[in-house]
């Protein structure tokens, strides 16, 4: 009797040394008609992973409203914020709609992403916009700093950690985190340092940003598994596609006003005695040299083109003023002073402070440099004497905190309890 012969019950070719076939209890599957299976069982999963992603999709309004809450000032570096997360939900919508109709009707654009880079003075906002976009977005975010990483082989993070880290954020889902939204902090310490420039590799400078190239500009990089689902091929390694991951880099870049100086207003060659002299009061305010920044002053910062090249959108943020300052004392949902509020209300105390020891807080803190970082160290000087003392006395109701107090000539005011109406002072020393 003949045998009967083998076909692939799906497409029907029949079964050869070339093409085999896996049985099953009703016929038979060939080999192309599985890996066809596998792709379009992954295609669900993943327009069921980028569905998930995309429940809610806030405008970019809604975004600022929300970082709002949490920075102060800051307007310009928050709605380009906004409108760069707003964009990467729209791409993602896109994607998934590709995913949808596979690719056909008016969705053959590929929209390409645009990173974010981040400049402003110390302690001005950069970290806590990171920070409260990190709350708020509803795709993977990691923090990464750069100043850990250095080029591969080196003692150091490799760069490639950055997406181990977002894949962990994504629960080990590569399609989540191929969508995910990354933030370089301090990349201004990634600067090429001027002293190796003859020599020695610069590992930790502009190595990193060589390194940094390919997983910015979007490419497939193998991230090791550690222990997650492995790709097709079983190797202990998964590739991830950076392509549509969106980065947000920032930095102080200390000095980069020199350079921006430099080109808006060339020095005058002042020779003789008629040469005009510049005035130093026609210098530009620091805000507005850091939003004149061009491309050029971040490559004579130590930048290299190509790095700089793949952050098309700049966005400065203002260095604080006193008001402020005031405003971040006291407006955030977590305000210095609502802390320290919430720290004296465990032991029943009020803490106040008058306007204008707020005031002399804030110019302190501007005679420090070091923008919003300054105020709690300053808000820890003045009250270190009062928050030892207070919790061992019995009756104090409340601590008035004055701008004597701040400028360390006064000392805190302890109302007690019972003797509200006609409070009775108690001197303590506080201030620096
Ligand atoms: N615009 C702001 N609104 C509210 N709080 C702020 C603001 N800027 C800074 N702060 C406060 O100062 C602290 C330091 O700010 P942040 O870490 O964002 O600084 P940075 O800009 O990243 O500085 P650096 O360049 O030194 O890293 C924050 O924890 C926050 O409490
Ligand atoms: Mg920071």
């Amino acid at each position: 009797m003949a045998k009967e012969s083998k076909h692939c019950s799906f497409c029907g070719i029949a079964a050869s040394a070339s093409v085999p076939m896996i049985a099953g209890t009703e016929g038979y599957i060939c080999e192309a008609c599985v890996q066809l299976a596998s792709q379009v069982v992954s295609s669900w999963g993943k327009k069921k992973e980028l569905n998930e992603m995309q429940t809610t999709l806030p405008k970019p309004l809604e975004i600022k409203a929300i970082l709002d809450q949490y920075v102060i000032g800051q307007n310009l570096a928050k709605e380009i914020l906004s409108v760069a997360v707003y964009n990467h939900y729209k791409r993602l919508k896109h994607e998934s709609s590709k995913a949808d109709g596979l690719g056909e009707a008016d969705t053959n654009v590929e929209i390409g992403k645009s990173n974010v880079l981040l400049i402003g003075p110390s302690g001005t906002g950069k970290t806590l916009l990171a920070s409260t976009l990190a709350k708020i977005v509803g795709v993977p975010f990691t923090v990464a700093d750069a100043t850990t990483l250095t080029q591969a082989g080196y003692v150091g993070d490799d760069v490639e950690n950055i997406l181990v880290r977002l894949l962990d954020v994504a629960d080990g889902q590569i399609s989540k985190a191929e969508w995910g939204i990354v933030y370089i902090d301090e990349v201004d310490k990634i600067a090429r340092s001027p002293e190796q420039a003859f020599g020695t590799r610069d590992v930790s400078g502009e190595g990193v940003q060589q390194a940094l190239l390919r997983l910015v500009e979007g490419s497939h990089v193998k991230v090791p598994a550690k222990g997650r689902r492995k790709d097709h091929s079983g190797s202990d390694t998964v590739t991830v596609d950076t392509r549509n991951i969106l980065f947000i880099a920032g930095g102080a870049f200390p000095g980069l006003e020199k350079h921006v100086e430099k080109r808006l207003m060339p020095p005058k060659t002042a020779i003789g005695f008629h040469a005009e002299v510049s005035n130093p009061d026609d210098k530009p305010s620091l805000e507005a040299m850091l939003n004149a920044t061009q491309p050029d002053d971040l490559k004579r910062f130590g930048l290299i083109p190509e790095f700089i090249g793949r952050f098309p959108v700049l966005a400065p943020l203002e260095p604080l003023d006193v008001d402020a300052l005031i405003q971040v004392l006291t407006e955030p949902k977590n305000a210095l002073v609502k802390q320290y509020q919430q720290l004296f209300a465990f032991d029943e105390v009020e803490l106040e402070f008058t306007q204008d020891a707020l005031v002399e807080i804030a110019e302190k803190a501007i005679a420090r440099n070091t923008g919003a970082r300054g105020l709690r160290s300053i808000m820890e000087t003045v009250l270190r004497r009062t928050m030892f003392d207070v919790p061992s006395k019995e009756n104090v109701s409340r601590c008035i905190v004055t701008a004597e107090v701040v400028k360390g000539e006064g000392e805190i005011q302890l109302v007690e309890c019972d003797t509200r109406e006609e409070p009775k002072l108690q001197r303590l020393s506080g201030g620096e």
